[in-house]
C-alpha cells in the first residue's frame, strides 16, 4: 500500500509562465484544506539540491493569484541532471520529512521528475506550465492563454503603425518546437502569413503569399514567425531575403521576446491553475504518482509523465486551414 502523504513540497522549474503563482496558491491551499503540511522549494530542482525550503500556509500565498512569474523563483538546474545532484535532492526531502512533490513546469521539469521517481520511487506529480503549450496530453498549459493575449495585443499595436506606413512587418514570437502561439496569435491578429516549426514549406510559400497579398490590394502585411520555424534563416535573414527581390517593401522586424512570458495571468489561466493545483494534491493523497494533471475538454485528466513527454502532439491542420482561408 502507498505510504500516507502528510507533507507535500511544491516547486516551479524551467521557463516561468503566468499562472505559476496561482498554481502554487492552489496547491498550498489544498494542503491546508486537507490538513497536510506544505513546503515551498525555491529555485526549482536547484533548491531541492540546496534544501532551500520554506513552510507555506494558506496565508503565505495571499495576493499572488494575479501576479505573473513565480514567487518561488525558477531555474534550469544542470546539477539535477546528474545522479549525484538528484541523490542530494532526495536526501534533503527525506531529512525534511517530505512525502511527495508537486513540480510545476514544462518538459524539462517532467523529464527531471521522471528520472527522480524512477531512481528513488518518490511520489511526484506535475502541473504543465509553459507559454509554449507544447505538452502532450493536455489541451492547455498554464501561461499559454495569457501569452496569446499579450502577443495579439502587441501585434494589434504593430498593425496600427504598419498600416499607417504601408509596411511589411516580420514579427517573431516564442515557440521553439511548437507553433501554437504563432498559429493562434496569427489568426487572432489577422496575419497574412504564419511560419511554424511543424511545417517546412520553404521560403517560397512566404514569397507566394506576399505576391498574392500585393495583387489582392493589401498595402501592409504582417508575417508571424515562430522562433523555431524551419526555413533555416533567422528573422533578420528572412527580412534581408525578401528585400532582395522586393525593393518596394519597407520591411521592419519586431522580436517580441520575453514580454510574452510576463504579466498578470488571464482569468482562464488562473482558473486552470486552481483546478490543476487542487487536482495535484488530491491525486497524491489518492496514492497517484508519476502523472501530470492536464485538462481535456474542460475536465481535469491524469496523464502518465511518459505520455506527457511524447513528442507526437498532433498539429492542428484545421486551424492552419482557417488561417489560409481568412488571410486571402
Ligand atoms: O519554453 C518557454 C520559452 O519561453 C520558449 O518559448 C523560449 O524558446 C524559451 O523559453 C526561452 O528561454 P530562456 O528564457 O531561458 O531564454
Amino acid at each position: 500500500m502507498a505510504k500516507k502523504i502528510n507533507k507535500i513540497a511544491v516547486l516551479t522549474s524551467g521557463g516561468d509562465a503566468p499562472g505559476m503563482n496561482a498554481a502554487i496558491r492552489a496547491v498550498v491551499r489544498s494542503c491546508s484544506y486537507y490538513n497536510l503540511e506544505c513546503v515551498g522549494v525555491y529555485r526549482g530542482f536547484q533548491g531541492l539540491i540546496e534544501a532551500d525550503f520554506e513552510p507555506l500556509t494558506a496565508r503565505s500565498v495571499r495576493n499572488i493569484i494575479n501576479k505573473g512569474g513565480t514567487f518561488l523563483k525558477s531555474s534550469r538546474s544542470e546539477e539535477f541532471k546528474t545522479k549525484e545532484g538528484r541523490a542530494k535532492a532526495h536526501k534533503n526531502l527525506i531529512d525534511a520529512g517530505i512525502d511527495a512533490l508537486v513540480a510545476i513546469g514544462g518538459d524539462g521539469t517532467f523529464t527531471g521528475g521522471l528520472y527522480f521517481n524512477n531512481e528513488f520511487n518518490f511520489p511526484i506529480v506535475g502541473i504543465p506550465a509553459t507559454i509554449d503549450n507544447d505538452i502532450n496530453g493536455t489541451d492547455y498549459t498554464l501561461g499559454y492563454d495569457t501569452a496569446l493575449n499579450t502577443v495579439v495585443e502587441a501585434i494589434d499595436k504593430i498593425r496600427d503603425t504598419a498600416s499607417s506606413h504601408n509596411r511589411l512587418f516580420l514579427i517573431e514570437v516564442m515557440g521553439r518546437d511548437a507553433g501554437d502561439i504563432a498559429l493562434n496569435s496569427g489568426i487572432g491578429a489577422g496575419a497574412e502569413e504564419i511560419l511554424l516549426p511543424e511545417e517546412d514549406q520553404g521560403i517560397q510559400r512566404m514569397m507566394d503569399s506576399l505576391e498574392k497579398s500585393k495583387k489582392s490590394g493589401k498595402t501592409s502585411s504582417i508575417i508571424v514567425v515562430a522562433e523555431g520555424e524551419k526555413s533555416g534563416k533567422n528573422i533578420f535573414q528572412l527580412a534581408e531575403f525578401i528585400s532582395q527581390s522586393h525593393e518596394e517593401y519597407d520591411i521592419k522586424v519586431s522580436v517580441l521576446g520575453h514580454i510574452q512570458r510576463g504579466g498578470s495571468p488571464s482569468c482562464f489561466d488562473r482558473v486552470l491553475a486552481s483546478k490543476l493545483g487542487v487536482g495535484a494534491v488530491e491525486a497524491l493523497t489518492d496514492g497517484k504518482t508519476n502523472i501530470m494533471l492536464g485538462v481535456h475538454h474542460q475536465k481535469v485528466v491524469h496523464v502518465p509523465l511518459e505520455t506527457a513527454l511524447k513528442e507526437d502532439r498532433e498539429f492542428d491542420q484545421e486551424l492552419r486551414r482557417v488561417a489560409n482561408i481568412t488571410s486571402v
